[in-house]
């Protein structure tokens, strides 16, 4: 119960899925936590939730200025940060023929340069016994024709992860990367696409799946959590896949 005891952690994308489940989790652990998101609705109903110890701020991901007062609010609550969980994306799809360049720049900076910003600008934040963990997708593995740039951003993220975990560790930082598969959040349920899709790609997941099913957000959480506490103090620039095996089967 008290594997992050005395420890701060922030999590981008904390109101909802896989950074809202981890939010609890930590919290259970002992951690003082921040998480963002932009939703108004969502953030006020995290705040209710976690509670007036947390710090929930309205922080868009791929925006350099509102990392800056981010860290800034977060140094302000904390003072330092143990663990950075940058979380937070989503996966629009997006055919290769409607892609916009808008809609290019605002994934990539969401899924990649605001991720290497945000490590860059905590670093004078972060402690000397912490852990950066990033969230990547096994799009980054199996290729995935409506998520093509989103893929390849998360791709650049497994390269970054042993880039910067190389350049960190000697600084008492560890960076490593949570790879999840189909997992079962309000992203998923809110793409953009006819319930009767959604639920055809679901079933269609479900099929190929060799656990037969899509993992659930507490799964990613637990994944971070090893990641995020003294449990894991010799693994660096690593990507852990938490899929139920599904690239397995997947890849080419
Ligand atoms: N679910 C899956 O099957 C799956 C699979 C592989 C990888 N992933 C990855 O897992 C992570 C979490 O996904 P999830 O499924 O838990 O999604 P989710 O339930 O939609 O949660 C996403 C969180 O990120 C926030 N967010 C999204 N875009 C943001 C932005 N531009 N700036 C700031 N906050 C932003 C959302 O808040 P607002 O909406 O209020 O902004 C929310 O708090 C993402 O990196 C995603 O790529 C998910």
């Amino acid at each position: 119960m008290d594997r992050l005891k005395g420890k701060t952690a922030l999590i981008t994308g904390g109101t909802s899925g896989i950074g809202l489940a981890t939010a609890r989790l930590f919290i259970a652990e002992g951690a003082r936590v921040a998480v963002t998101g932009r939703d108004p609705q969502r953030l006020a109903e995290t705040q209710q939730e976690l509670g007036s110890e947390a710090l929930v701020i309205r922080s868009e991901a791929g925006n350099l200025a509102e990392i800056d007062s981010l860290m800034a609010h977060v140094k302000e609550r904390f003072g330092k940060l143990d663990v950075l969980f940058l979380n937070a994306a989503s996966g629009t799809p997006a055919p290769v023929d409607y892609v916009t360049e808008d809609q290019f720049d605002e994934i990539v900076d969401v899924c990649f340069k605001g991720i290497f910003f945000s490590i860059q600008k905590a670093l004078p934040v972060l402690s000397s016994n912490s852990s950066i963990i990033v969230t990547t997708s096994i799009t980054n593995r199996t290729g995935s024709p409506n998520f093509s740039v989103y893929g390849a951003s998360k791709a650049a993220l497994r390269s970054l992860v042993q880039s910067l975990g190389l350049a960190l560790v000697s600084r008492g930082i560890r960076v490593n990367a949570i790879n999840p598969g189909p997992i079962e959040t309000g992203g998923f349920n809110r793409l953009p696409l006819p319930p009767e899709v959604r639920q055809a790609i679901k079933g269609d997941i479900e099929a190929r799946s060799p656990s037969s099913r899509f993992g659930t957000p507490e799964e990613i959480a637990k994944v971070a959590l090893f990641l995020a506490s003294d449990d894991s103090t010799y693994v660096v620039g690593e990507e852990i896949v938490a899929d139920g095996g599904i690239s397995l089967v997947c890849l080419p």
